[in-house]
């Protein structure tokens, strides 16, 4: 049939709610709408169909409210009808009555509904039972008496408080993967995992409510949408506000967030990851005299990424002193207390080799007590760049006042626990 958008008008005509489903009319159109219809009254001749240019509007009446569907030409006219008369039927069953004043109480759910009810114009699932599954936010009924909801919207929100106010209305989310990886000296990667976290600062007014969307293997298999790629994700941990309902249905993530700073998710990956900081060494001891290292370090990622802020520590005997070192790129420095060099490498391109040789002394009496062999380290971190590939595909933000909300969206992969052993 494809409806390019649903609008909710008043009586005079005034857009209460609409959803823009596929993004190719204007959305202003709706205002020829009630003029044309008044006209066409007057003249006694109303059609179901009113028609502005391009634009065709088919409407339907229910007690207070127009509400109507705006299409380009071609459209399935008995299937958007229907689809109408469907959906003042769903309303109905969340809200009792469908009219002006429960579509002002329950904005959210109206959203949401028409947001569920038609994806790119087409109609989905408009079973009310499957909806109200998918939907758990409790309508505010307009009945007095009969089974009432358990709590409003707001009373059910205790980790947001009501009247925040923010001039602008803006989102920062940080994805954060830290790479945790044991290879031992062999160069086998006994290890590897990659924990991923989502962490939020929110700066917005009212009590919104956000939708995330991830490229996530699931969910693109529930929604048969599998040519991009996607992510399986395990262990997957939210933030009290995100509804799990939701998740378990659908995969949708949605919740009020708390105000200012907090973490809205966790999840793990153990898929074998490529060393993202390949380290080859030699350490050669000659007791009673020197130690010489070499240590070769190769960057795994494309080219286009670049690791900051690399540092490649190196251990070194406890007894060892009058250092050397020789470095191809960066700045190499001893730290006795912890026994190790210190290789800073500010800034890693990917797909580069960089090598870093140190000569340390050993002193000519015997301090041979056994050494634990103990395992080079490395941290680093690559902006812009989730080692999973995980990404957000949209960050929706609602409020019933209908302001603008930016949201702001940044990547970061970072070493975890990352070890190499050495012989
Ligand atoms: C319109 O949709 C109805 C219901 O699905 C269908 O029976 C009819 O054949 C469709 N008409 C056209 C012209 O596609
Ligand atoms: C490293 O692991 C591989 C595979 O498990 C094993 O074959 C090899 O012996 C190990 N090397 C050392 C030095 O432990
Ligand atoms: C990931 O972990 C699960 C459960 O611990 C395990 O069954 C699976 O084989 C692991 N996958 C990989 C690639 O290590």
């Amino acid at each position: 049939m494809s409806a390019s958008a649903i609008f909710i008008l008043d009586l005079k005509g005034k857009v209460l709610i609409c959803r823009n489903y596929m993004g190719n009319m204007d959305m202003n159109e709706i205002d020829h709408f009630m003029p044309i219809l008044m006209k066409r009254e007057e003249e006694a001749e109303a059609t179901p169909l009113v028609t502005h240019g391009s634009s065709h509007f088919m409407w339907i009446k229910h007690s207070n409210l127009y509400l109507v569907a705006m299409t380009k030409k071609n459209a399935n006219a008995s299937l958007v009808y229907s689809f109408l008369y469907k959906i003042v039927q769903i309303f109905k069953e969340y809200f009792k009555e469908l009219e002006e004043e429960s579509i002002r109480d329950n904005f959210v759910t109206v959203y949401e509904l028409m947001d569920e009810v038609m994806d790119f114009g087409f109609p989905q699932t408009t079973d009310s039972k499957i909806l109200q599954e998918y939907i758990t936010q409790q309508g505010h009924k307009l009945e007095i008496g009969g089974p009432r909801p358990p709590a409003t919207v707001t009373n059910a929100v205790s980790w947001r408080s009501e009247g925040i106010k923010y001039r602008k209305n803006e989102v920062f989310m940080d994805v954060i993967e830290s790479v945790n990886l044991l290879v031992n000296a062999s160069g086998s990667v006994l290890r590897s995992e990659i924990v991923g976290n989502i962490k939020l600062r929110v700066m917005l007014s009212g009590m919104p409510e956000l939708r995330l969307g991830l490229n996530d293997k699931v969910l693109f298999e529930i929604t048969g949408r599998e040519k991009s790629k996607t992510v399986e994700l395990e262990d997957v941990k939210f933030h009290q506000c995100v509804r799990l309902s939701r998740f378990d249905n659908d995969r949708t993530i949605s919740f009020i967030p708390p105000d200012g700073e907090s973490e809205l998710m966790s999840y793990r990956l153990n898929t074998s990851v490529k060393p993202l900081i390949w380290i080859e060494s030699v350490i050669e001891k000659f007791s009673h005299s020197r130690v010489e290292i070499k240590v070769k370090a190769r960057s795994n990622f494309k080219t286009r990424s670049t690791a900051n802020n690399v540092s490649i520590l190196v251990p070194v005997p406890s007894d060892a002193d009058s250092p050397k070192f020789k470095t191809s790129t960066g700045s190499a420095k001893w730290v006795p207390e912890k026994s190790v060099v210190q290789w800073n490498i500010k800034s890693f391109p990917g797909g580069k080799e960089y090598v870093m040789r140190a000569h340390f002394s050993l002193p000519s009496v015997d301090g041979e007590e056994l050494e634990a062999k103990r395992p080079i380290t490395v941290n680093f971190e690559i902006p812009y760049f989730t080692v999973s590939g995980i990404q957000v595909r949209y960050l929706k933000i609602i409020e019933k006042s209908g302001y603008q909300a930016l949201p702001w969206v940044r990547y970061i992969t970072q070493s975890g626990d990352y070890q190499l052993r050495t012989n």
